[in-house]
C-alpha cells in the first residue's frame, strides 16, 4: 500500500489541513478560505464529507456546478484536495421516502434524519443511493488536476439491528458455517435450548430477556464490520472503476469497537486516523502515542495519516478543555514522529450552524488574530520543515499484540469480573514501555514476530493456531514474551478452552491456573520476591482480577499478600534452560510501578533500549527515532537537557547541536545527523 501515498507526500511533503465544508459558506469565503490557507502553510483539504443534500437536493437531482468552483479554487491556490464521497450524512428524503434505510437500535427504535450517520450499512436502497452519487461524483473528477486522494465515507461506525440487517446476517452466518447444525455448534446452542432449526430463525441480537448468547453477539460484531467494510468497498471500487489512481481511504478512529482496522486496513491506500486526546487526562499522551503505533502497525509500518484533531477543544465531551496551541503542536509532532505523513484536522473554518458550532477549527470564529491560528500557523511553518522525515520508518524492538476479535470476545457479558478491559489492559502495558522511552509495534496476533526481541500480550483472549505459533516461534528464537492476564481463555468461538491456562501457552509460561478470580474493591497487598528482579520493586497492590495460579517451571517474581489468594503466585517468568527467551506471566492487573517492574525486567533481560537514552534521563521528554531523524518532545513544565552523543541540526529551528539540547518547557526539537562539511 505503499508507494501510491508516497507520490503524494513527494510532491507535497507532510499533508497538512483539514476539513473543508464549503457548503457552509458563500463564494466570497471561499477566496478568503484558499488565501487564509496558504498562509498558513495547508497544502491538503478534505472537502464534500457532508455534501450529499447539496449534491442531490432532490432524488436523482445533481448539483456539481459549486464543487466544481471550489476544486478550481483551491487547484489554482496550489492547495490539493481530498475529495469525500457524501455517503456518511444521506439528505433527509432518503430516510423519510425509505424509511428501511433508518438503522434500528438493539431495542427497535429506528433512528431518524436530523443528525448525521442515519443509514443501514445492509440497506439496499442507501447502498444503491450513495454508489451512484459516488458514482458520478468520480466520473466528473476522476482526473482533476486538485484531487490528489479519495475519503470514502466517514468513521464508518454505523449498525443496525433491523429488518435489513438480519437479513444480510443470515446470509453472512450460511456463508461463513454452511449448516445450520455448523451454526448450532459453533454458537454452543445447547446451552439454554437456543437450538436453531434454520437460518431464517435467528436473529442479530435485539433487547432480550436475559444475556445474549455470547458467540451470537461476537459475529454480529463481526458481521457489522464486515458489512461497514463492503460499504467502503463498493465505493472505492467505483472511484477507482472511473479511472482514479489517486491514493483512496477513509479514516479510522483508534481502538474504535464497531470494525476490526486489522481486517480494512489492506482495503485502504495509506491508514487515516482521526484523534480526539482526552486533554482532562494526564496519560493521554501515552494513549494517543500507542493509538499512534497502532495505526503505523495496521499499515505494516508504511506512513499513515493524522487525519481528523481539534485545533483547540472538541464539543463533543461533557466538558471540553482547551488545547493550548504548544500542546497542538507537541502533539502533532508526536504523530509525526510515530510514522504520520499527514496532519489534519476536523475542521478549516469554525462553523457558526449546526451542532458543533462550539468545536474549535483551524480558522477560529474570531479570525485570525487568535491564539489558536497563530498556533495553526506556526505548525503549518513547522511541518514544512520536515519534509525530509516523509516516507521514513519507525524501527522497533519490542511487539504488543492487539486483536478486534479477542477484544470483543472477552468482553461478552456474564464473566468473573466486567472491570476487567481488554483496552485498560493495553494501555496499562504500553504505558511502562512509554515512560521507558522505548520503541514499540502494535502487532496482530498470528502476525511474524521474527522483527522483535520482546513480545508483550496485555490480554489476548483468543489464542489461535497462528497466533500460538508465532509466540512459540518468537520464544524459541530468544525473545522475551510478557503475558497478562485472561490471555488464551477462548477459542476463535468464544468457547472456553478446557484445562489449565492460559490454554495453548501453559508450558511456555511454566505457569497455570485453575480459577479465575475477582478481587475485592479495595484491591489486595502484592509481595515481591526478592532476587529474581532485575530491578527489586517494593510491593505493590493487585486489583481487579487475580488467576489462581501455579508456578510448574518458574520463578516467582510475586505473591499474593492476602485473601482468598494469599500466598500464591501473581507474577511469574520462566527461564528456560538452553536456548529460548524468557515468559513472564502476569496472572493480575498489578498497579502502575509494579507492572513497570515486571517490564523493566523483561526489558533489561532482552536488552532492549530507549530509542533515547538521555531523554528518559532527563524526564519528562517523549523521544521517538523514525528513519535517522530524532524528535524530542517536552512534555514538562520545566526546560530539560537531553544528552543526544553527536553533531546535529534541528529541523525545526536550522540550529546545530552538539551532544546535548535544551529544550524549553512544551517545546520540542527534531534532530538530524548534521552533514559533516
Ligand atoms: C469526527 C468527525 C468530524 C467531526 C469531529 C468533531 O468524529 O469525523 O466530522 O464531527 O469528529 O470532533
Amino acid at each position: 500500500m505503499q508507494p501510491i501515498f508516497d507520490q503524494v507526500t513527494d510532491d507535497l511533503g507532510i499533508l497538512y489541513g483539514g476539513d473543508y465544508n464549503p457548503e457552509q459558506w458563500d463564494p466570497a469565503v471561499w477566496r478568503e478560505d484558499a488565501r487564509l490557507m496558504r498562509e498558513a502553510g495547508v497544502n491538503l483539504v478534505t472537502v464534500g464529507v457532508f455534501s450529499w443534500a447539496r449534491y442531490e437536493p432532490e432524488p436523482g437531482v445533481r448539483d456539481f456546478a459549486w464543487m466544481d468552483e471550489v476544486l478550481d479554487l483551491l487547484h489554482a491556490h496550489g492547495i490539493a484536495v481530498d475529495l469525500a464521497t457524501p455517503t456518511a450524512s444521506p439528505p433527509p428524503w432518503l430516510g423519510v421516502d425509505h424509511p428501511d434505510t433508518l438503522p434500528v437500535d438493539r431495542d427497535g427504535v429506528r433512528l431518524v434524519p436530523g443528525s448525521r450517520n442515519q443509514f443501514s450499512p445492509s440497506s439496499r436502497v442507501y447502498r444503491a443511493a450513495a454508489l451512484a452519487i459516488t458514482r458520478d461524483l468520480a466520473a466528473r473528477y476522476a482526473t482533476h488536476p486538485a484531487v490528489r486522494m479519495w475519503h470514502v465515507g466517514n468513521e464508518y461506525g454505523q449498525v443496525d439491528h433491523g429488518e435489513e440487517a438480519a437479513r444480510e446476517f443470515r446470509r453472512w452466518l450460511r456463508e461463513r458455517y454452511g449448516t445450520v447444525d455448523g451454526l448450532n455448534a459453533a454458537w454452543g446452542t445447547t446451552f439454554w435450548s437456543q437450538r436453531y432449526r434454520s437460518f431464517d430463525d435467528v436473529l442479530p441480537p435485539r433487547r432480550t430477556p436475559y444475556l445474549v448468547n455470547p458467540t451470537q453477539s461476537l459475529d454480529f460484531r463481526r458481521f457489522t464490520s464486515d458489512e461497514l467494510l463492503a460499504c467502503y468497498r463498493e465505493q472505492r471500487d467505483a472511484i477507482r472503476a472511473a479511472g482514479v489512481t489517486v491514493p483512496v481511504t477513509t479514516n479510522f478512529m483508534g481502538f474504535f469497537a464497531l470494525a476490526d482496522y486489522w481486517a480494512w486496513a489492506g482495503e485502504v491506500d495509506v491508514v487515516a486516523d482521526d484523534q480526539y486526546p482526552d486533554l482532562a487526562d494526564p496519560r493521554s499522551p501515552a494513549d494517543s502515542a500507542l493509538v499512534q503505533d497502532l495505526m503505523r502497525g495496521l499499515g505494516d509500518g508504511a506512513p499513515w495519516m493524522l487525519m481528523e484533531q481539534a485545533a483547540g477543544a472538541t464539543s463533543w465531551r461533557e466538558h471540553n478543555l482547551p488545547r493550548t496551541p504548544e500542546r497542538l503542536r507537541l502533539d502533532s509532532l508526536q504523530a509525526v514522529a510515530r510514522g504520520a505523513d499527514g496532519v489534519c484536522f476536523f475542521q478549516w473554518r469554525a462553523s457558526t450552524v449546526g451542532a458543533e458550532r462550539f468545536h474549535s477549527a483551524m480558522l477560529p470564529h474570531a479570525g485570525v488574530d487568535t491564539r489558536v491560528h497563530r498556533g495553526v500557523q506556526r505548525l503549518g511553518a513547522d511541518l514544512a520543515r520536515l519534509r525530509p522525515v516523509a516516507g521514513t520508518r519507525v524501527p522497533a524492538r519490542t511487539a504488543l499484540l492487539f486483536d478486534w476479535e479477542s477484544w470483543w470476545a472477552a468482553e461478552e457479558p456474564g464473566r468473573v469480573t466486567e472491570r476487567l478491559r481488554t483496552l485498560d489492559q493495553v494501555r496499562a502495558f504500553y504505558r511502562p514501555l512509554w515512560d521507558r522511552g522505548v520503541a514499540v509495534d502494535v502487532v496482530r496476533p498470528g502476525a511474524s514476530l521474527d522483527a522483535y526481541d520482546l513480545v508483550v500480550v496485555p490480554q489476548t483472549y483468543v489464542l489461535d493456531d497462528a497466533a500460538e505459533a508465532a509466540l512459540r516461534k518468537a520464544a524459541a528464537r530468544g525473545a522475551g514474551v510478557v503475558v497478562g492476564p485472561m490471555t488464551g481463555v477462548a477459542d476463535g468461538n468464544a468457547h472456553v478452552v478446557p484445562g489449565r491456562f492460559p490454554a495453548r501457552v501453559a508450558d511456555l509460561a511454566g505457569a497455570s491456573g485453575e480459577e479465575w478470580v475477582a478481587l475485592p474493591d479495595a484491591g489486595v497487598a502484592v509481595a515481591a520476591e526478592p532476587g529474581p528482579w532485575a530491578e527489586l520493586p517494593g510491593g505493590g497492590r493487585a486489583t481487579v482480577h487475580g488467576e489462581l495460579l501455579r508456578a510448574d517451571d518458574a520463578t516467582v517474581l510475586a505473591t499474593f499478600a492476602e485473601g482468598y489468594l494469599a500466598g500464591l503466585p501473581a507474577v511469574t517468568r520462566r527461564d528456560p534452560e538452553g536456548p529460548g527467551g524468557s515468559v513472564w506471566y502476569v496472572g493480575t492487573v498489578l498497579d502502575e510501578p509494579l507492572l513497570g517492574a515486571v517490564l523493566a525486567d523483561a526489558l533489561a533481560r532482552c536488552a532492549i533500549e530507549p530509542a533515547v537514552p538521555g531523554a528518559v534521563a532527563a524526564g519528562g521528554v517523549e523521544a521517538v527515532v523514525r528513519g535517522d531523524a530524532v524528535f524530542l518532545l517536552n512534555r514538562s513544565d520545566t526546560a530539560r537537557t537531553v544528552a543526544v552523543p553527536g553533531r546535529w541540526t534541528d529541523l525545526l529551528t536550522g540550529r546545530d547541536v552538539a551532544d546535548a539540547v535544551t529544550l524549553p518547557a512544551h517545546d520540542a526539537a527534531v534532530l538530524t545527523p548534521a552533514k559533516s562539511s
